[in-house]
């Protein structure tokens, strides 16, 4: 704070600043509680965040016939990779899976950014060849299944705000980045596809591993992704699809500003 001279005024945002964060605590307590909630209880706040499942060895025979028809022209036969397309070996199911289900794969034209689009292959047939391609290589997590009901939305927004606005935008509509790359609209993707992008990194997008975002906090951040789209009207005085916590913060913001007016006025009247 640029504003130093009045010791009254220390004093004041020295109190704004444990209301705030009293505030960012009350934000971040709820998800902690839920994370550690015992889970001897089957309900569905007590599920785990994220369940990762590789799809069952019964299918190899049907991916391996879908890869030699769709894939193995660019990719090669046993996947290993070619100058046209890069090794499929030990990705894991979740990146396979994401790039047949978001239409990226079988790609058209190597020569622009694969793009989401209306998938060529059912998701039954992903999961197929992404079984096979696992039998070939083993490693990489699985396709995750997201637990919405014990994610928290509030802590999704502010995960959303510090790790993906950047690149998608706060209403996450997409935007272009440097060098022809784009980050995508995010209001196609199934809560599966927003958490194997978050954990494999598609493309030119960080890969976000457990040691950065938890099970927890990626369910709290699918949870958000899911309300941006259709975020239900709830009033509020015209802040945009924002978020629903944004009003909260706008709140604070207004409070601390009162805050410093105050604390300004008594420091400038105790030193008249
Ligand atoms: C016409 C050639 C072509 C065909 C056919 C094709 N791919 Fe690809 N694939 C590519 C290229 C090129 C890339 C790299 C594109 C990029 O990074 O944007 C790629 C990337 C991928 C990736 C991401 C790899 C990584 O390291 O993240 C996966 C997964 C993938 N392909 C799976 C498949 C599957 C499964 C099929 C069949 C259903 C398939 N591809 C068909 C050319 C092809
Ligand atoms: C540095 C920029 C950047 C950041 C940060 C980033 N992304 Fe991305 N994201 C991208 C790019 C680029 C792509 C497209 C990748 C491709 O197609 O090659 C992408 C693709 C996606 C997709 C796939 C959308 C579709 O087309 O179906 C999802 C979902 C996604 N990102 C979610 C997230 C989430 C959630 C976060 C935060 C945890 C995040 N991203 C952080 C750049 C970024």
């Amino acid at each position: 704070m640029g504003l130093r001279k009045p010791r009254v005024l220390s004093a004041v945002t020295g109190v704004a600043g444990l209301a705030a964060l009293a505030a960012v605590t009350m934000v971040a307590a709820p998800s902690k509680a839920l994370a550690q909630a015992p889970s001897q209880t089957p309900s569905a706040a007590s599920r785990p965040p994220i369940v990762y499942v590789n799809p069952p060895a019964s299918l190899i025979p049907e991916g391996k016939a879908l890869f030699a028809e769709d894939c193995q022209t660019c990719h090669g036969v046993d996947a290993e990779g070619s100058s046209r397309a890069p090794n499929l070996q030990g990705l894991g199911a979740a990146t396979i899976d994401f790039w047949i289900t978001t239409g990226r794969m079988p790609l058209a034209d190597p020569t622009v950014q694969a793009m989401e689009r209306p998938p060529l292959l059912t998701n039954q047939q992903a999961e197929a060849i992404a079984a096979y391609i696992v039998s070939l290589a083993p490693g990489g997590p699985g396709i995750p299944s997201v637990n919405l009901q014990s994610a928290n939305i509030s802590r999704g927004e502010f995960l959303f705000s510090e790790d993906c606005a950047a690149c998608h935008t706060i209403t996450g509509v997409g935007d272009a980045l440097a060098n022809n790359v784009f980050a995508p609209s995010l209001y196609p993707a199934t809560p599966t596809q927003v958490a194997e992008a978050i954990r494999t990194g598609p493309g030119n997008m960080p890969r976000f591993g457990p040691g950065t975002l938890s099970n927890q906090e990626v369910a709290d951040i699918v949870r958000y992704v899911e309300y941006l789209h259709a975020p239900d009207d709830r009033g509020g005085a015209g802040l945009g699809h924002v978020g629903p916590v944004t009003e909260g913060f706008v709140a604070i913001v207004f409070a601390l500003g009162g805050l410093m007016v105050a604390g300004y006025w008594i420091g400038g009247r105790s030193h008249a």
